[in-house]
């Protein structure tokens, strides 16, 4: 499908190992910038901007080949759902019935369980669209399906934008009381490659949702001010990762949820990165309440990734807008709780310029 705002078109992308064909699309914008996402996990693959000389380069983490991603563990690009992040011991009570959901990091569930959004295959309708080549994925999660309550059938529509920014809209409905916290999980690295540290970041949000050692928001809603975590101002990634604080050391470095300042449920400006070298700049707008800043402190040089590179230790970095982690549990945060009848809107826009 070709328009004056760009193209799309589609690739096999091989199968799964139960034999389902999955398919990777091109995106393609009036200005060359070039977006790959797949319909297995609606992993984005690849995403190329131009740098200060307009020289493009790929600045998300991921795999050439499906294999790659079917052996993955990193969560690469890739749609996390039904609930993103953690849930205390893997169990909620909601409407009285108490659920148990797969425990699959430490004591804790993580990101959807054992077998989440990002290892389902999507189905998956390209289109031409005023603003740009659009690809939209489409997944009914059965009512029990990894412990979940309700048939919840979730919509990702992808957009390659005119201005160099992919923008995911979720939205999601259910036919019982459920939770839903979805999001999106690239890692990028702006320079293409090597360790993020030297990465400008600035967070729109006075306070951080401090953990316990096993990841879980403790409930306190905590003031950045005076702390590694004030990043209201730009500041690198590795002034202050290595700072004597409790909560660095339990996440091994920044795996922290941001409280964000712009109104909740409004598109806003959660973070925004610069890479001094390649004058690379990715914004990252969202309408939900947090975002997780994370500083893949658990790559660990195992994962083969694209062109054979090895992923070290914080060669990417992750902002994953979300609802605040282990919401189920914190009357006090936002309700991340979907009823029969509501919609959950979520739009993501990751937004790429240069300086
Ligand atoms: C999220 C979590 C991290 C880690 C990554 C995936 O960002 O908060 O702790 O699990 O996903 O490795």
């Amino acid at each position: 499908m070709t328009t004056s705002k760009g193209d799309i078109s589609k690739m096999s992308f091989g199968r799964t190992g139960d034999g389902t064909p999955v398919d990777i699309y091109t995106l393609r914008n009036a200005n060359g910038v070039e977006a790959r996402i797949t319909n297995y996990g609606g992993i984005l693959a690849s995403w190329k901007v131009p740098d200060r000389q307009g020289k493009l380069g790929d600045v998300v983490l991921g795999c050439d080949t499906l294999e790659g991603y079917l052996k993955g563990t990193a969560y690469f690009g890739c749609i996390v759902g039904r609930c993103a992040n953690r849930i205390a011991k893997g169990r909620f009570t909601l409407n009285g019935v108490a659920r148990q959901l797969a425990v699959n990091n430490g004591p804790n569930s993580l990101h959807g369980g054992l077998r989440g959004f990002d290892k389902m295959v999507w189905q998956a309708a390209p289109s031409a669209t005023p603003d740009g080549p659009a690809l939209e994925l489409s997944y009914l999660s059965k009512d029990g399906e990894e412990g979940y309550p309700g048939n919840l059938h979730v919509k990702a529509l992808h957009t390659l934008t005119r201005d160099n920014g992919v923008r995911i809209e979720f939205t999601a409905s259910t036919d019982q009381d459920t939770v839903v916290n979805l999001t999106n999980h690239s890692y990028f690295n702006l320079a293409g490659k090597g360790d993020v540290l030297g990465h400008s970041v600035q967070i729109n949000g006075d306070q951080i949702t401090p953990v316990d050692g096993t990841l879980i928001p403790t409930g306190e809603l905590r003031p950045v001010e005076g702390t590694p975590f004030d990043f209201r101002r730009p500041a690198l990634i590795g002034a202050r990762i290595e700072d004597n604080d409790e909560q660095l050391k339990f996440g091994g470095g920044y795996d922290h949820n941001w409280v964000l300042r712009k109104p909740l449920n409004k598109l806003g400006v959660m973070a925004r990165v610069a890479e001094p070298a390649s004058g690379r700049v990715l914004e990252v707008l969202g309408t939900q309440p947090g975002v997780q800043f994370y500083t893949g402190n658990f790559l660990d040089g195992t994962i083969r990734g694209k062109g054979g590179w090895v992923y070290q230790r914080r060669e990417g970095f992750c902002l994953e807008p979300q609802h605040f982690p282990d919401s189920i549990h914190h009357p006090n945060f936002p309700s991340a709780v979907l009823q029969p009848g509501e919609t959950y809107r979520h739009t993501i826009l990751y937004r790429f310029s240069t300086e």
